[in-house]
Parts: structure tokens; sequence; C-alpha cells
């Protein structure tokens, strides 16, 4: 695990960078441990940029192509088998190695003889269609621009060495996705598929299908299934925080922030984000939070050493002390647990920055717009401007009831992120607001397709955007055909598409895992008995 200097995209993702935010992600921190042990060759297809030359807001068009990187995997593969499509998201190819080696690819591939292949996104990694990424060149960045991505390389995609004809409609094609790139999974199917369709199947992992502009439901699961000690002080510190921002007073505002260390931290949001951070701050944060507590033993152990440090009974007087030092701000009363709280960002989040001024973009100050306008190419800068323009999906706090984050943290702290990184450009500018009707034409969480598979978390911080989202009709599977053409899966006690690591030995796994791999393998294989019905063969695998 990175230990430091990790940036942590929120959604979906879980791209790894510096607090500088450096690209050289991962998703999660927990991913970016195992490291990959394979070296796989890196291919390049020449994918179109502009897929939409008649919709203009892509104009000015080009029929320009760029360099779109794929990786795969033909140890398994035996003529008649199927390929699987890792759709890469919003992370380098590189990262994703490890779904070919232990995780979902690799436990598919051997249960059917199948390739597995990872495309990596656009503007990510290294397949960026221009050397920067100012507005106007981001402006195909887009989810149909993505999926129609996925569509032209079924058709086109060569692997050298493999004596097959794979291209669709030869081999069916199965695309696996977890969190954004399960939404573009289930966009790809909802599009592209169909029985007379370029993509035969798709399972959509934590799919992250809804499109909203403020999601406080992100920290309803730590809310929920954290140990209630530590959820109840934080609850009560927050509000504190609150009542004390609320009253203007500039020197308890000051005195407050400094027990943290961060008094140079002007802006209140800055400081909210900051204090945020070891649970999840909006966008980004630096160390793990709940969304990447794993099964197994790569999980982080971040968030629960946090709460544990929270709860600490045995913390020395000076740090106790702490409790009592706002406690004329409410009635006499101290704050229990803010020493232990103000102490963990003091010895385990400043140091990250590594000297660098609280106050710099280098550390905790997110107002230099300098810094933000900065149009090197990266993957926080290409998701941020998914973000801005489609997702949304903005952290906030809820602005009544318990918060675990501080209610200064709006939307309208995350939109002048958007504002200041994408200026108006000479063709393109973003809108005042997500678009979310980019995303959410498709179905929202009732996206539909024949054959696309949905599985998600039951204690996953995204779980509300996905197919068993709480705002969603009740999920029931009817009958036997309904689990082939519309499977559906929550996983008991998982978090974020804990369906896609494995151990290379399924019977090995914790029951839940294994079942949820089981019935993705049993429904996999009734997707290729189907498509052998289609066309008359006779049973895939068996160098029909
Ligand atoms: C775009 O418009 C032209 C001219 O109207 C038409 O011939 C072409 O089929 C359209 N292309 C697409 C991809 O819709
Ligand atoms: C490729 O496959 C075809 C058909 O299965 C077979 O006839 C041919 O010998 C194979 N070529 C090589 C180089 O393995
Ligand atoms: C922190 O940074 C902001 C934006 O750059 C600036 O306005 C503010 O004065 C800085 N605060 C301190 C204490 O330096
Ligand atoms: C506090 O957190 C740090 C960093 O994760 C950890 O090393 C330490 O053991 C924790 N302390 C307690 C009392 O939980
Ligand atoms: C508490 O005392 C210890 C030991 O003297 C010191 O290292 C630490 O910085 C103090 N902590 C606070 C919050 O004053
Ligand atoms: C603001 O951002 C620019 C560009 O990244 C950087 O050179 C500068 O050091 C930053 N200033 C602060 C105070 O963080
Ligand atoms: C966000 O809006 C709130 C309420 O209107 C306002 O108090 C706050 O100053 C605004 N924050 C920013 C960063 O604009
Ligand atoms: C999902 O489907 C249900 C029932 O069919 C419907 O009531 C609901 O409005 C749909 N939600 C969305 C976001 O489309
Ligand atoms: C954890 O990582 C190791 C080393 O990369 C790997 O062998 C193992 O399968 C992983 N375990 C899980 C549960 O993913
Ligand atoms: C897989 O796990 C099972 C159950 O723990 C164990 O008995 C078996 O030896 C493991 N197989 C391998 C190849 O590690």
């Amino acid at each position: 695990m990175n230990s430091v200097a990790t940036t942590v995209l929120a959604c979906c993702v879980g791209a790894i960078a510096s607090v500088q935010r450096v690209p050289g992600r991962a998703q999660y921190g927990a991913i970016e441990a195992r490291q990959s042990t394979t070296e796989y060759a890196a291919h390049t297809i020449d994918q179109i940029i502009d897929h939409f030359p008649n919709i203009s807001r892509y104009e000015p068009h080009t029929s320009a192509t760029f360099k779109q990187r794929y990786f795969f995997d033909d140890s398994y593969y035996k003529p008649g088998g199927p390929v699987f499509l890792y759709i890469g998201g919003e992370t380098s190819a590189e990262s994703r190695f490890s779904n070919l080696e232990t995780g979902i690819i690799q436990i598919l591939m051997e249960a059917t003889n199948g390739l597995g292949v990872i495309l990596e996104n656009r503007y990510y990694g290294e397949s960026f269609p221009f050397e920067t990424s100012t507005t106007d060149e981001l402006r195909f960045l887009t989810t149909e621009q993505t999926i129609a991505d996925n569509a032209y390389f079924v058709q086109h995609a060569t692997f050298p060495g493999v004596n097959a004809t794979l291209t669709s409609p030869h081999a069916p094609w199965i695309l696996y996705g977890g969190s954004l790139a399960g939404a573009q999974t289930a966009f790809s199917l909802k599009t592209y598929g169909g029985d007379d369709g370029l993509l035969w199947a798709g399972i959509g992992a934590s799919a992250t299908t809804k499109a909203k502009l403020a999601y406080t439901e992100w920290y309803d699961p730590i809310q929920k299934y954290a140990p209630q000690d530590c959820i109840g002080s934080l609850n009560a510190i927050i509000d504190n925080i609150d009542q004390v921002f609320a009253t203007g007073n500039a020197a308890a505002i000051h005195k407050m922030k400094a027990l943290f260390g961060l008094e140079a931290l002007t802006d209140n949001g800055d400081f909210a984000m900051t204090i945020a951070y070891p649970l999840g701050g909006p966008m980004n944060y630096p160390t793990n939070t709940w969304q990447e507590i794993i099964w197994g033993d790569n999980g982080s152990q971040d968030f629960w050493l946090f709460c544990t440090n929270v709860t600490n009974l045995d913390a020395p007087e000076n740090i106790t002390q702490v409790d009592y030092a706002l406690s004329q701000y409410t009635g006499g009363e101290p704050w229990a647990n803010l020493g232990n709280y103000a102490n963990y960002v003091k010895q385990y989040l400043i140091p990250i920055c590594d000297g660098a001024p609280i106050n710099s973009s280098a550390c905790f100050g997110e107002q230099n717009i300098t810094y933000w306008a900065d149009t090197a190419n990266s993957a926080s800068r290409s998701y941020l401007y998914s973000t801005c323009t489609e997702a949304g999906l903005y952290q906030v706090a809820r602005p009544h009831g318990p918060t675990l984050i501080s209610r200064q943290l709006q939307v309208n702290y995350t939109q002048r992120w958007c504002d200041w990184s994408f200026p108006r450009g000479k063709h393109s500018s973003i809108p005042a607001t997500p678009d979310l009707w980019q995303i959410n034409k498709y179905g929202g969480y009732n996206v539909s397709a024949p054959r696309l598979a949905h599985i998600d978390g039951e204690q996953d911080v995204w779980l509300d955007i996905c197919y068993h989202s709480n705002d969603a009709p009740k999920r029931y599977t009817t009958s036997w055909e309904d689990a082939e053409l519309h499977p559906q899966l929550l996983i008991s006690g998982a978090g974020h598409h804990w369906d896609s690591y494995g151990i290379k030995n399924v019977s090995g796994e914790p029951q839940f895992i294994q079942n949820a791999h089981l019935w993705e393998i049993r429904t996999v294989e009734r997707w290729l008995r189907s498509w052998n019905a289609l066309k008359g063969i006779g049973g895939y695998g068996s160098g029909a």
C-alpha cells in the first residue's frame, strides 16, 4: 500500500495519485497493493476520436484517430472460447492487470477457455487523443464516445499470436466493468447489445449508472456499518464545528482550525475537506477510506485505524484535554474525542505533505486557480472533467441530521474546481452544472439490456447510484429465464465491486464472495450456451 501521498478520486475510482495529484493511479489503494507479476505487452488500435460526426456538441469535428492501448491474456484461450473485455475505466490499463491475473477475468477465462483483454479508457493511461487536455481537447471525453470505442474495438481488435477470428460477431464478446467502467458496460450493452448486436453480454459490478448532482449518500454505509462509538463522536464533533462556523467568530474559528494544525487553511471548505480525508473528502483523499476496504488480505486498514485512534481510551492527558478547548462554545460541554481526532490529523495526515506549506496546492490548499487550470494530461483532470460535465456526484453534507463531514461542503465548493479547471475554450465550454441527462438517458439505476448482469455490494458507498440503490424499486428475479436475461445479485456485506478480486482459488474464498463468483460463472456459461444455440454450434470450448 502506498502509505503516503496518495489521492483517491472518490467515484468509481480509486485512482491513486499523490496529494499533488500526480497521476499514477490504480483503482483504490488496495488494488495498488497487488503488484502485478505478469508483464503483458501493450498493443494499440487506431481509434476514432469522434464517433458522432453529426452531433453538434463535438463541433468542429475531426476525422483523426488516436492510439488506444489494450493488453490481453490468452493463456487460458482455446478455440471457440469467448472474449472477455475488461473495461478500463478511470485509470491506466496497467493498474487493472490483477483482474487478468487473479481477479474476475482470470476466474471466467479459466472456467470457459476464454481470452481476456483490457481496453484502456480514452483520456487515461497512455490513451490520450491530444498532447494536452484543454477544455476544447476534452470535448470528446463523453460517455457516448467512450462506449462507441468499445463497439469499434470489438469489430477491429487484433490479437497477434492467437490463431482465431475473434472480432465481433465471430466470437461472443462479454464485457466486465466495475464502478464507472461498470456503468459503461451497462450503457454499452444497452446501446450495442441484443441478439443482433455487437456485444453478447456484460457484467456491471457496482455500476454507477445513475447521475445526480449532490451525492450525500456516499457517507450512509459508513454511518450505518462503521463502529458506532467512533461514528457517534464524529457526528457530534462535526455538529459542534458547524456551530462554531455559524457564529462567524473569527477568533473561535481560528482556534478550532489550530487544534488540528490547520490554521493556515483560510478557506473554511478546505479545512472541512481536510478533516474529512480519513472518511473520504469530496473527489479525492490522500489516505484510504471505507471504500478501500476489501475482503481478503489486501484491503486497507486505514479506516479502522482512524476509528481506533478516535476512540482511543488510553490517550495521554495532553490529548484528552483538547476535548475541553472549545467547550465555551457548547455550553461548557467537552467535545468527546476531539483531541483524538485532532491528534490523528496532526500525526498521520499533515506529514503526508512532506513539509509543503499547509495552504499550498502541494498540501491541503484547494484555492489555487493556476493549479486547477493546468492543462497537462492526467487521470484526475479527465475524471474531474467527466464529473463536471456529465456525472456530478459531488460528495456533500446533508443539510439536516447527522453528518460525518461539515456542512461547509456543499455543491458550490466542488463546482468552483470545475469552473477554474475548464475555462471556456474556442469551441467548447462546460455546462454551468453537470448535464446529468448524458448519463441518465440510458436508464439510470434501472438500465436494462438482454444479458446485462448487475452485481452490487450491500455496504458500498456508491450503492445508491447502482441497480440495487435504496432509491430504486425492490429487485427480484422471477424465473430461471429471468436469471439468464436480467441477472442481478446484491452481495451481503460487500463493498465496491468486491467480486472483481480473487485469489486464484474460488473454493478458498469467503462464502458470499465464493457464491457470487459461482453465480457469475454459471451465468456466463448459460450466456455461452445461448450464443452457441443461436449460432448453431455444438458446444463452446470444444473446438467448435
Ligand atoms: C451524418 O449525416 C450524413 C449526411 O446527412 C449522413 O449521410 C450520415 O449517415 C450521418 N452519419 C451518422 C453517423 O449518423
Ligand atoms: C490455425 O487454425 C486453423 C483452424 O483451426 C488450423 O487449420 C491451422 O493449422 C492453425 N494454424 C496454426 C499456425 O496453428
Ligand atoms: C491560503 O490560500 C488562499 C488562496 O491561495 C489565499 O487566499 C490565502 O490568503 C492563503 N492563506 C494563508 C494563511 O496564507
Ligand atoms: C492510529 O493510526 C495510526 C496510523 O494508521 C496507527 O499506526 C496507530 O496504530 C493508530 N493508533 C491507535 C491507538 O489506534
Ligand atoms: C503531548 O505530549 C507529548 C509528549 O510530551 C508530545 O509529544 C505531544 O506533542 C503532546 N501533544 C499535544 C496535543 O500537545
Ligand atoms: C499554485 O499552482 C501553481 C501551478 O501548479 C504552482 O506553481 C504554485 O506553486 C501553486 N501555489 C501555491 C501557493 O500552492
Ligand atoms: C456556498 O453557498 C453557501 C450558501 O449560499 C454560502 O454560504 C457559501 O459561502 C458558498 N460557498 C462558496 C465556496 O461559494
Ligand atoms: C425505475 O423503475 C421504476 C419502476 O419501473 C420507476 O418507478 C422509476 O421511476 C424508475 N427510475 C428511474 C430513475 O428511471
Ligand atoms: C492479495 O494480493 C496477493 C499478492 O498480489 C495476491 O496473491 C492475492 O491473491 C490477493 N488476495 C486477494 C483477496 O485479492
Ligand atoms: C483452495 O482452497 C481450499 C479451501 O480452503 C483448499 O482446500 C485448497 O487446498 C486450495 N487450493 C489451492 C490450489 O490452493
